[in-house]
């Protein structure tokens, strides 16, 4: 694992967009891509770059279930808005919310087994989630259904407002995340510093589903330095 610190978000958004540029100079074809505040920045950083990912798959890592893709508050509308608009992919795949779920979970393991991800973008939640993987979710686990935590439904509040928040989600699971050849991870802020320093310090455990990634031989974690505070090491 190799974990960068840096001042601030904007600074970690940037190492990432040089990853992603890095990845694509190589002929990188397939980018797992991910939603959330965190990213964002790095996706304003694409819209505004001249790299072209018009030859390139990107397969995302969740969506919330019975949103509609035109639904604003959906993964797909999200993806749309901030990145496919202005940098479209050859083809781009979301895990569809609407449909029989079990459909749906194995449509997208099938799309996963022919777009293998070269490199994989994670955001981390605050009890150390990546994609919807909730603690106790196994590491063999592949694409599945997901009744998303107290915890996560509350903070997830803050993109609602008013609105409903869904309660269940279609996510990669954390096997079909550690597939994926490279993997880059962003956090940032106070409110991510435990997840961040289970994340590296703690055992692997399925507790802390983001210690998984201790497993991995190519992982990158960019954090700022508020998310960094409780490293020990
Ligand atoms: C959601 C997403 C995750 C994301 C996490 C953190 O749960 N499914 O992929 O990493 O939120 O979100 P944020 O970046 O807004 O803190």
């Amino acid at each position: 694992m190799l974990v960068l610190v840096t001042k601030s978000a904007s600074e970690g958004a940037l190492k990432a967009f040089d990853i992603f540029k890095e990845s694509l100079s190589q002929g990188d074809k397939v980018f797992g891509l991910a939603t959330g505040g965190t990213p964002e920045e790095l996706y304003e950083m694409i819209r505004e770059s001249d790299l072209d990912f018009s030859n390139a798959y990107s397969v995302n890592l969740d969506e919330y279930c019975g949103l509609e893709p035109n639904n604003p508050h959906s993964y797909h509308y999200y993806m749309q808005e901030k990145l496919f608009k202005v940098k479209p992919f050859k083809e781009s795949f979301i895990p569809d919310g609407v449909i029989d779920e079990q459909v749906a979970i194995e449509a997208y393991e099938s799309i996963l087994k022919e777009y293998p991800v070269d490199l994989q973008l994670l955001g981390l939640g605050r009890n150390a989630h990546i994609g919807f993987n909730e603690p106790g979710t196994p590491f063999t686990q592949r694409t599945h259904k997901v009744a998303l935590t107290h915890s996560t439904i509350e903070s997830n509040q803050q993109y609602f407002k008013e609105s409903f928040v869904p309660t269940h989600a279609i996510s990669m699971g954390l096997q079909s995340i550690m597939d994926a050849k490279k993997i880059v991870l962003l956090a940032f802020g106070e409110s991510k510093a435990e997840a961040v320093q289970l994340m590296i310090e703690s055992e692997p455990s399925v507790d802390v589903p983001a210690s998984i990634l201790q497993l991995h031989n190519d992982v990158t974690i960019i954090v700022d330095e508020k998310a960094a505070s409780l490293l020990t090491k």
